[in-house]
């Protein structure tokens, strides 16, 4: 569905259910759906029970007419393995493979996403599943894409997955001693002499809430095994495919910053990344956006498939709001604007039964053209056509990149104290957002990324430098490259061990300062700060430090730490190193960072009234910006060079200034 000839717009369309419908409506389908503008459907995410009514029955004869019907009509086809959900006869016959819970409790059949990733059964019958439809449909011109599982998550706590886990470790640490001397067990007399001893961190053991553990080692490695066991379920039914059809793009949907996984890790096993965007109405769109930067990021750069999102309405929140009207064609574009190839809905046909029969689709309960949401959705198709293929394969170029990782993430969310509060995506969004609401071209990035490529790195709470990463800052910051980090950086090594002679740790040649202590505010404390003469609040943590060679750019206010610095920057080899000792106002980071990438010669994209977001791809020697006015009210946009509105085909000589209505949306080519 990415880089691919066969390809030559972007795609349009989503995930499909005739299954759940009487045959004698799936004309009325074909021709709903060529009405809007449809190319491309996903089929058979919830197809198991349907293709495989017993132990060694396989049935494929409806989604042979399926997918007779959608080639017949012209349409695209991204092909789903179904394995998201087991059969109920399934869970009957072979209990292994329903999920024990994070509280111990066996679970029977119901749900979805239910299978227990290290159940013998599961492992079987997938895979088998996959190699099947592979062998089937292998050859039908029409797939485009094949769509393993659906939105892997969760976890699972049976004695398979212990059993698993216990093997897991063992290939890790070798011997026990390793084990021990990494979980620190001496502490609460742990120590294990057998392997046999481990149980899976849960509620029976060592949590007593879902993020609160005694032993942040052993939960620690429990996310790592529980994202890595995953992925051997996703690489087993790629694994599947593709020794049937060995040039098939293979995916799954991904969730955005989704915690349980790592998909940094996951990334480097896909052909291509998708993900499912269902934000509230009142997220802000640079969270959006970061969303779509990750998904970017993690495959280097590579375009990717916007998989899902409600045309309309959720079921699944409190309050399912209305998108807006424009709302859809706004979020579809800015998709595209971070790297969207493919702008796809969950789904085409409003469902009759079950929990989503109030979620949003192309097709609503009416069954006709007749609504707000089809003609929106009619719309944007026509525009989509129009568009063709200009943007197909462009890419995003940036100066400075945000660093994220999932270690970290779990690693600071584990941990008791200093903090409840200190939450990873909070902190790294004050940062991206700061960028991204200024329109300044950003990447987020993971240990593996090479830093070369970028001017300013910003790595907010880098607590965890595990791997030598504080080296590959080193040589960046010493080879010219401007580093940013945060309060409660650099104090663990991989293991979540304490690396001792003082914070931050392996960072504190970098940035030429030794943190003593660090004081955590409670919600309704704020320290200050003036900086560039302007008065800013400290929150959160306050770190208390001494200069080893970095200057302060601020002090504290007061307590007893008043006029010690909680701003520095070091001279480091070539470049500059920051270190941010507090959580302060967004209005702070803004200005911090606009400074710092001005020294820089970093320009925004577009120096447009807030509201405003701006981006740009670039291919062959065009560039293409995209400007999305996300107010409730018209702007004027000043259009710097010469450039061409591709949504309207409105010239704009260099300087033109351009009213744009709310919600609107221009791509404007370079010439
Ligand atoms: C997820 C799933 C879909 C559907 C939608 C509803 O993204 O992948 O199958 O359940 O949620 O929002
Ligand atoms: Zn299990």
């Amino acid at each position: 569905m990415i880089n691919d000839e066969r390809i030559n717009k972007i795609l349009y369309g989503g995930d499909y259910n005739p299954e759940q419908w009487p045959e004698e409506i799936w004309e009325e389908d074909m021709r709903l759906l060529a009405l809007a503008g449809i190319d491309i459907v996903t089929l058979n995410v919830f197809s198991w029970a349907a293709l495989q009514p017993d132990e060694n029955t396989y049935d494929f004869s409806k989604l042979d007419k399926i997918m007779d019907l959608v080639e017949k009509n012209g349409l695209k086809v991204c092909m789903a393995t179904s394995t998201a959900a087991h059969p109920a006869w399934m869970a009957k016959r072979h209990p292994d493979i329903l999920r024990t819970d994070f509280s111990g409790r066996k679970h029977k059949f119901g749900g979805r996403h239910n299978s227990c990733q290290n159940s013998p059964t599961y492992q079987k019958y997938s895979v088998l599943l996959a190699r099947k439809l592979a062998e089937r449909y292998g050859n039908r011109e029409c797939i485009v894409g094949w769509h393993v599982c659906n939105e892997y998550g969760g976890e699972c706590y049976c004695d398979n997955c212990e059993k698993a886990f216990r093997q897991w470790l063992k290939e890790k640490y070798k011997t026990i001693d390793h084990l021990n001397r990494a979980w620190n067990t001496a502490f609460w007399g742990h120590t294990f002499y057998d392997w046999d001893e481990i149980v899976l961190p849960n509620l029976l053991s060592e949590h007593f809430e879902e993020n609160r553990t005694t032993f942040q080692g052993i939960s620690l490695d429990y996310r790592r095994f529980n994202s890595e066991g995953m992925l051997k379920c996703f690489k087993a039914e790629y694994d599947a495919i593709k020794s049937v059809i060995p040039d098939a793009k293979i995916t799954t949907n991904l969730m955005g910053f989704y915690k349980p996984l790592d998909y940094q890790m996951w990334a480097k096993a896909m052909d291509f990344i998708s993900w499912d965007n269902y934000p509230a109405n009142e997220d802000p769109y640079s969270r959006i956006a970061m969303n779509h930067d990750l998904m970017r990021g993690i495959k280097g750069g590579q375009p990717f498939v916007l998989m899902e999102q409600t045309p309309s309405v959720t079921n699944w929140l409190s309050y399912n709001a209305l998108k807006r009207p424009g709302v859809m064609r706004l979020w579809s574009y800015q998709a595209m604007a971070h790297g969207a190839d493919a702008v796809m809905f969950f789904q085409m046909r409003r469902s009759i039964g079950a929990c989503e029969k109030y979620h949003g689709a192309v097709i609503d309960h009416a069954g006709t053209e007749n609504t707000r949401v089809f003609r929106e959705i009619q719309a944007l198709g026509q525009e989509l056509k129009k568009l063709g293929d200009k943007t197909l394969g462009a890419v995003s170029c940036a100066r400075a990149a945000v660093f994220v990782d999932w270690d970290n993430w779990w690693g600071i969310e584990y941990s008791a104290g200093p903090s409840c509060d200190l939450k990873y995506l909070d902190e790294v969004f004050l940062y991206y957002q700061a960028l991204e609401e200024q329109n300044y071209a950003v990447d987020i990035i993971g240990t593996e990324d090479d830093l070369k490529k970028y001017d300013v790195v910003i790595a907010p709470i880098l607590y965890m430098t595990k791997g030598g990463y504080d080296e590959k800052i080193r040589s960046f910051v010493n080879g010219g490259g401007t580093f940013i980090t945060t309060f409660f950086s650099g104090y663990v090594d991989e293991h979540d061990l304490v690396i001792t002679g003082g914070y931050p740790g392996k960072l504190r040649d970098i940035l030429g300062i030794w943190v003593e202590e660090s004081d955590a505010l409670p919600p309704d404390m704020t320290n200050r700060f003036l900086y560039e003469g302007k008065e800013y609040p400290a929150a959160l943590l306050c770190d208390i430090m001494h200069l080893e060679g970095a200057k302060e750019l601020a002090v504290y206010q007061k307590d007893f730490y008043a006029d010690t610095p909680v701003i520095t920057v070091n001279r480091f080899g070539k470049g500059k190193a920051y270190y941010m000792g507090t959580r302060s106002s967004k209005e702070f980071y803004k200005v911090f960072l606009r400074n710092i990438l001005e020294e820089q010669g970093i320009l925004p994209v577009l120096k447009a009234p807030e509201g405003v977001e701006a981006t740009e791809r670039f291919k062959g020697e065009k560039g293409y910006l995209f400007v999305l006015n996300h107010n409730n009210r018209p702007v004027t946009c000043v259009v710097k060079d010469e450039r061409t509105d591709l949504l309207t085909g409105i010239f704009y000589p260099a300087g033109s200034e351009v009213e744009m209505k709310p919600k609107d949306v221009m791509i404007l080519e370079s010439v």
